[in-house]
Parts: structure tokens; C-alpha cells; sequence
């Protein structure tokens, strides 16, 4: 009994920007790690400067995440991003990879992980979870975003026109998450059948932009915003 330690490693859930909506184990976890992995496409980013409330700097370590559709450079990238974790974990024992939000969704851990399980098959890990985005977006707004029997669907919009108009007609309300300007024609369907929109950009932190908007000003307002909840029913 008592055998050998795995290695670990620790994914850490930012949450949504403000360094107080981390939950304690988070907080716990980057303070101990003796290395702590963060994404980055170019200079420093969010969950970078989440990281450097906890941790000293020369423990964080930057990975680059292309931000790009063609998947052998993703590959490629992951696989160099997956050597230098394994090195880490190698040498220390343990590391973490934090990222904004809750890992759960869409969170390039999840990309990561499994280039770095076949590299190291004996590898443990712990997740730990976190406030996500919209969850941020409802409280600042400061409304519920499902009562009752209500279904809610989250819907990234770098999905295809055609899945995002089938979702968007049956919940009750729809989180849009990755916004960009093309957005605005799938939102005319969904501007036919919903009534309320929040818009929100940079949630809980000092530049958070939270705007509570007539279905009708969307398109408009779309193109600034980083994140929407569309309600069929107006709350308030
Ligand atoms: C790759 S997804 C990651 C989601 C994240 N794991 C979460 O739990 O919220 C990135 C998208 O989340 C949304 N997002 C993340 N943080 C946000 C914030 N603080 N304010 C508004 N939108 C945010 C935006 O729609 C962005 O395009």
C-alpha cells in the first residue's frame, strides 16, 4: 500500500475575471504549484493576470494556442504545448493549467489533455471548477436564467447556421457564446421568437459592459459585445 505518487495536474477554473470569483480549492491549488500553465495568443493575457494575483510571476508559464480552423497546425501546437507540460510534470511532480471561466466549456484544457495523457499514460488529474461566463453575465445583469421548467441552451456561434436556428427555437433562453459580426443573421431568427437580450462584455471585471436590450436593438449592439443571453420571456 501507499505506492508511488502519480504525477498531476491540476486544471484550474479562472472564472469569468474577477481574481475574487475563484473558488478557494483554485486559489489553494495555484499558490502551491510549483509551475502554472496559461494560455496565450499574444502578450498577456486575462487569465494570465488572474494567475499573478496568486502565484509569482516566474511561475507561470505562457502556452500558445493558435487561433486558427486548420487543425494540423492546432495539432502541432498542442503536441509542443503537451511536451513542455510533460517536462514540467517530469520534473516537478505536479503543475497546473488555468484557463478563464469553468473548464468544462469550450476551454482549451480539454484540447490539451489528452496529447499530454498519451505522452504520460500515469498521470493523475484533478479539475477543479469555476463561475462561468454567463453565469457572471446573469448575476451582473441581475437576472435568473431559468426559472421552472425552463430550458436553456448554450450556443457557440462558430457553430453552423442551420444547428444554431434549431436550438435557438425550443429553449427558453439561449446563452450565444463567441460573438462575431456574422452573428447578426442567425439573430434574425432569433429576434422573430425572443423578447429580452443581454449583452455583455469583459463580465466582472473593472471594464465590464453589461447591457440589458429590446430584442430588436441586437443587431446593432452585436457587433460590440462579447457574449448574449436571449430570453423568450421578459424578466422585469
Ligand atoms: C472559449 S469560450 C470559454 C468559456 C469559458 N470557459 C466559460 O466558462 O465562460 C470564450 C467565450 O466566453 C465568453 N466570455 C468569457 N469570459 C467572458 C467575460 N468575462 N465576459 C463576457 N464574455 C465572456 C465569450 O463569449 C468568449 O467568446
Amino acid at each position: 500500500m501507499g505506492g508511488r505518487q502519480l504525477p498531476t495536474l491540476y486544471g484550474v477554473s479562472l472564472g469569468p475575471g474577477n481574481p475574487k470569483l475563484l473558488t478557494l480549492r483554485a486559489v489553494e491549488v495555484l499558490r502551491e504549484a510549483p509551475k502554472v500553465f496559461v494560455p496565450s495568443s499574444k502578450g498577456i493575457s486575462r487569465a494570465e493576470a488572474i494567475v499573478s494575483y496568486f502565484t509569482k510571476k516566474r511561475r507561470i508559464i505562457r502556452l500558445d494556442f493558435p487561433m486558427v480552423k486548420d487543425e494540423a497546425i492546432v495539432a502541432k501546437a498542442l503536441q509542443r504545448n503537451a511536451s513542455r507540460v510533460c517536462s514540467i510534470l517530469q520534473r516537478y511532480g505536479s503543475c497546473a493549467y488555468a484557463a478563464l471561466g469553468d473548464l468544462s466549456l469550450y476551454s482549451t484544457f480539454w484540447r490539451l489533455y489528452p496529447y499530454v495523457k498519451e505522452k504520460m499514460h500515469d498521470l493523475d488529474i484533478e479539475v477543479i471548477p469555476g463561475v462561468p461566463s454567463f453565469c457572471a453575465c446573469a448575476a451582473s445583469a441581475k437576472i435568473p436564467l431559468a426559472l421552472g421548467d425552463d430550458i436553456i441552451t448554450i450556443i457557440p456561434l462558430s457553430a453552423s447556421r442551420e444547428r444554431i436556428e434549431n436550438l435557438a427555437r425550443y429553449a427558453d433562453t439561449s446563452i450565444l457564446l463567441k460573438i462575431k459580426p456574422s452573428i447578426i443573421r442567425s439573430l434574425k431568427l432569433v429576434g422573430k421568437e425572443y423578447q429580452q437580450a443581454v449583452l455583455a462584455m469583459h463580465c466582472s471585471t473593472d471594464n465590464e459592459q453589461v447591457r440589458v436590450a429590446n430584442i430588436k436593438e441586437l443587431e446593432e449592439l452585436s457587433k460590440y459585445f462579447a457574449l448574449m443571453i436571449v430570453k423568450r420571456r421578459k424578466f422585469l
